[in-house]
Formats: structure tokens, C-alpha cells, sequence
């Protein structure tokens, strides 16, 4: 079984700032990094740290190339990633000393999948491979929809959330998502995972809610794994490497619950280190640190 990510690779250009810039204000900046990113990349990148069968699908410009080296050289497959005649995504970032972040992106080359090329990525997958999604490509619902026809698990993780209730949700077995987008997508008050499993009941959700834990709900199931207590430098992309390990544990056949715990060791490493792709810890860091946090516990 392989995991096919058709997404996005950005270049982050990432500030630290003593706070956000405010509506009409000018704030200068401590450092600044020109680093690998994009929530499809990260994502891609850390199914293969943690050890995946991955291939990833994206568009990406001539300035780009770096960002394909860093995947080719992770052992995930790039036959389907494509270099267009376009300027490669970007996102500017900046990062305050707490460690969160703010986020602007272009969408650039990522914004240049045509039909061709989606049949030509799913082509090489079979029914019960999975198919990643996030929302910062074009294309996503006819992704979603062809992934579905192929017998594919298709994951999504809806961000940014902007135009996600117009996609065939109904088609998504796994939703990939933080409490903000959980709540979105329950859209209404009281308990976002009992909304959401009651919208789609035959779907699967991973809610991660940053320091507060990570929550699994299915129909009437649930099962809750907390966040390991760290120092956060650089919060960006820690979702990304929750869930290239959660989809690795799950392909391999592991049970969620510890699909989960793994995830959030992996997130926790990534969040002491600054950056989005460079903060995703190897497989062997993470179970490193995993044992060392089932030793204290004990
Ligand atoms: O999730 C973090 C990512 O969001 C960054 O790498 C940035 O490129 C944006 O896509």
C-alpha cells in the first residue's frame, strides 16, 4: 500500500518578529530564513522520515528544483511532480517568540494542475492506496472525487479552510484538521466531534488541538492522545508532520490509538526546531524520544 500526496510545495519565507504585524502597522523583523515548505511537502516529508511507501504529485517553477532534490532525497517518488512555467508557491511567515506563526501564501505553480496530469498520478495508484489532500492546490474536488472512483482512502486536510464546503466531502473517509477547522466544518455550537461524525457518519477525524492533545472520533468511537510538553521555537508545520506520521502508523497497519502516539512525538520534536520541512524528525529521533517519554512515565 502506498500514500499519494497531490499537493503543494512552497518556498517559506520566514520572519521572526517580537509580535504580529497589526492592520496598517510596520514591524521589523529579528532573522530571516529562506526555507523548504508547503503543507503537501511537509507532509510528504514526513511520511517518508517515518519510513512510508510515498509518491508526491504537485506543480512546481524552475525555482523550485531544490524543493524536488529535498523529496527525491527523502526516498519519496517525484515521477509525478511537475515543473511548470510558472514561479514556484510561496508563504510568507513570520514567527513570534512564542513560537506561533501567521501565514500568507501565493499559491504560484501550485495552482496549475490540470486533468492530465491527476489521471496520470492516479494511473499509478490502485484501489486501496491513499490519496492525501490539502487545500492549497486547484483541483482538490475533482482529486477527491477521481481518488474515490480508484478505490483509494482519500485523506484531507482542509486547510487553508476557505472553499472546502464546496468540495464532495461526502467522498473523504479520513478528515485531517485543527480545532479551528473542526469547528468550521461543524459549523454550529456544541461538541465539534459529535457535529462532525453526525454530518459524516462513515468518516473518519483526527482533531489536533495544538498543546490540548489530538482527538480520534468515528461514529461513536473516540480515543484521545495528549501533546508531549515541549518548549515551542517554531510551531510551523508540526500539523504537517502529525499527519505524515499518523498516515505512516495507519498504512502500516497500526492501531489508531498508537498511530496517534507517535504522531504527537513527532510533533512535539518538530516544534523545538525552527523551520517547516527542516523541523520533521527522522523516524529513529522520534522513536528516540518516544521511549525516553514512556520511561518518565513509568
Ligand atoms: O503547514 C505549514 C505550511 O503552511 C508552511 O510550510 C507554508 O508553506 C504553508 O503551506
Amino acid at each position: 500500500m502506498k500514500v499519494l500526496c497531490f499537493g503543494s510545495l512552497n518556498i517559506d519565507l520566514c520572519y521572526q518578529v517580537d509580535r504580529f504585524a497589526a492592520p496598517g502597522e510596520t514591524v521589523d523583523s529579528r532573522a530571516f530564513t529562506r526555507q523548504a515548505g508547503g503543507k503537501g511537502l511537509n507532509q510528504t516529508l514526513a511520511l517518508a522520515r517515518a519510513g512510508a511507501r510515498v509518491a508526491h504529485a504537485g506543480c512546481i517553477g524552475q525555482d523550485g528544483l531544490f524543493l524536488r532534490d529535498l523529496l527525491a532525497e527523502s526516498g519519496a517518488d517525484v515521477t509525478h511532480l511537475r515543473v511548470v512555467e510558472a514561479a514556484t508557491g510561496h508563504a510568507v511567515i513570520q514567527i513570534d517568540p512564542t513560537g506561533q506563526n501567521s501565514i500568507l501564501l501565493h499559491g504560484g505553480a501550485n495552482r496549475q494542475i490540470t486533468a492530465a496530469h491527476r489521471a496520470a498520478a492516479l494511473a499509478d495508484c490502485a484501489p486501496g492506496d491513499w490519496l492525501l489532500l490539502q487545500n492549497e492546490i486547484n483541483d482538490v474536488a475533482a482529486l477527491i472525487e477521481a481518488g474515490h472512483a480508484r478505490g483509494m482512502t482519500v485523506a484531507l486536510n482542509p486547510s487553508p479552510f476557505a472553499g472546502t464546503e464546496a468540495l464532495p466531502l461526502d467522498l473523504v473517509d479520513w478528515f485531517l484538521v485543527n480545532e479551528f477547522e473542526a469547528a468550521q466544518l461543524a459549523g454550529g455550537p456544541g461538541d465539534p466531534a459529535d457535529r462532525l461524525t453526525a454530518r459524516f457518519p462513515a468518516a473518519a477525524f483526527v482533531i489536533t488541538q495544538g498543546a490540548a492533545g489530538a482527538l480520534y472520533a468515528k461514529g461513536s468511537e473516540r480515543c484521545f492522545v495528549p501533546a508531549c510538553p515541549v518548549q515551542a521555537v517554531d510551531t510551523t508545520g508540526a500539523g504537517d508532520t502529525f499527519t505524515g506520521y499518523l498516515l505512516a502508523e495507519l498504512t502500516a497497519g497500526r492501531p489508531v490509538q498508537a498511530a496517534m502516539e507517535l504522531a504527537a512525538a513527532a510533533a512535539a520534536l518538530a516544534v523545538t526546531r525552527p523551520g517547516a520541512a527542516a523541523s520533521i524528525p527522522t523516524r529513529a529521533e522520534v522513536e528516540a524520544r518516544f521511549a525516553r517519554q514512556r520511561s518518565a512515565q513509568q
